[in-house]
């Protein structure tokens, strides 16, 4: 038998420990759950997912590495030849969406996960999920070397070491931002449900706007800079906007090691009546447009196995 990097042991626990968060927090039917994930070589989440009660036809794996590509291939597996950012991209341009994002990256905070992060909040990545989607992300602690990154000045200017609880911290602040900048001409123009909801549930709880009032942006400023005397509590209005964004996520987090890497976790939910804001994604959308139609014919050939016409995917 082979036994082999992490196949035994802590990470085959800690995989238990992922899988047990991501049930608790859904809020589909297991057999229902459309599941993105970084499979590697081995594949290893399909097994447990598939024992769960998940369904193997909705697992559909996403990988940059060609040989795990082909593995996947060779098993009959759903399989999208990419990476992660541009296949939620390209993902949100299509009619499915995600309910469980598996973010097992072997990789600590470098570029390809800055680029993800800042984009997380906006709508050409949050376009690709179902609200309340569960999302799992597993770092390695350390190694973040990588140029002259952001995300770096969040590593630095903290004593925090967990690099699940700084993904969420350096994503939040882009959420943040967006929100700070972008609520008002939201709530008029682009989103006004979401807009709708933010203020309802800065307000309502405070009895700042009564159930049918419409609530008003300088009310709001006013509110936060007054009121409640934001910049006490919080530094800055940014401050404000990550602590009620991080309370929608109800976010988790873990630990464990293997071999002498300490690799880092988190579970946490998109929450997108907190976390999406619009910008324009026409640019973006436009860079994986051929992407886009990969996945559309690789959504194809899932229906057509949950449909019998084709053999259905592997539960292995
Ligand atoms: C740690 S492995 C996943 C292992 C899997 N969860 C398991 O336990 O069997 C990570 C995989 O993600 C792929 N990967 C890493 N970064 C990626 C990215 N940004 N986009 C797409 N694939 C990526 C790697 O090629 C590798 O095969």
């Amino acid at each position: 038998m082979k036994i082999d990097g992490y196949k035994f042991g802590q990470k085959n626990n800690w995989r238990k420990w992922v899988w047990n968060r991501i049930c608790e927090r859904l809020t589909v039917p297991k057999k229902d759950a459309v599941i993105v994930y970084l499979a590697g070589i081995e594949d290893m989440d399909r097994t447990i997912a598939c024992q769960k009660g998940f369904n193997p036809n909705n697992m559909i794996a996403v990988d940059k590495n060609k040989k795990v590509i082909q593995s996947l291939k060779e098993k009959g597996a759903l399989h999208i030849h990419s990476d992660l950012t541009s296949a939620l991209i390209a993902f949100g341009n299509t009619k499915t969406k995600i309910d469980v994002l598996i973010g097992d990256f072997c990789c600590g905070l470098v570029y390809d996960i800055e680029e993800l992060a800042v984009r997380f909040p906006a709508d050409a990545i949050g376009d690709a999920f179902n609200d309340n989607a569960v999302i799992m992300m597993n770092f390695l602690r350390g190694r973040d070397n990588g140029g002259m990154l952001e995300i770096r000045d969040t590593i630095e200017n903290t004593s925090e070491k967990h690099r699940g609880k700084l993904f969420i911290e350096f994503f939040l602040r882009s959420a943040a931002m967006w929100t700070d900048g972008l609520l008002f001409h939201y709530y008029k123009h682009q989103k006004p449900t979401i807009a709708r909801a933010v203020f309802q549930m800065n307000f309502k709880e405070k009895k700042v706007i009564h159930e049918n009032e419409e609530p008003d942006p300088i009310g709001y400023e006013n509110y936060l800079s007054k009121e409640m005397g934001y910049d006490k509590l919080f530094g800055s209005t940014i401050d404000f906007h990550m602590y009620r964004i991080k309370n929608g996520l109800n976010a988790v987090f873990n630990s464990y090691k293997s071999g002498n890497m300490v690799m880092d976790s988190t579970v946490f939910l998109y929450a997108k009546n907190v976390l999406v804001w619009g910008v324009d994604k026409t640019e973006e959308i436009e860079a994986v447009k051929s992407l886009t139609r990969k996945i559309s014919s690789t959504l194809a050939v899932r229906t057509m196995k949950q449909k019998g016409v084709l053999k259905p995917s592997p539960t292995i």
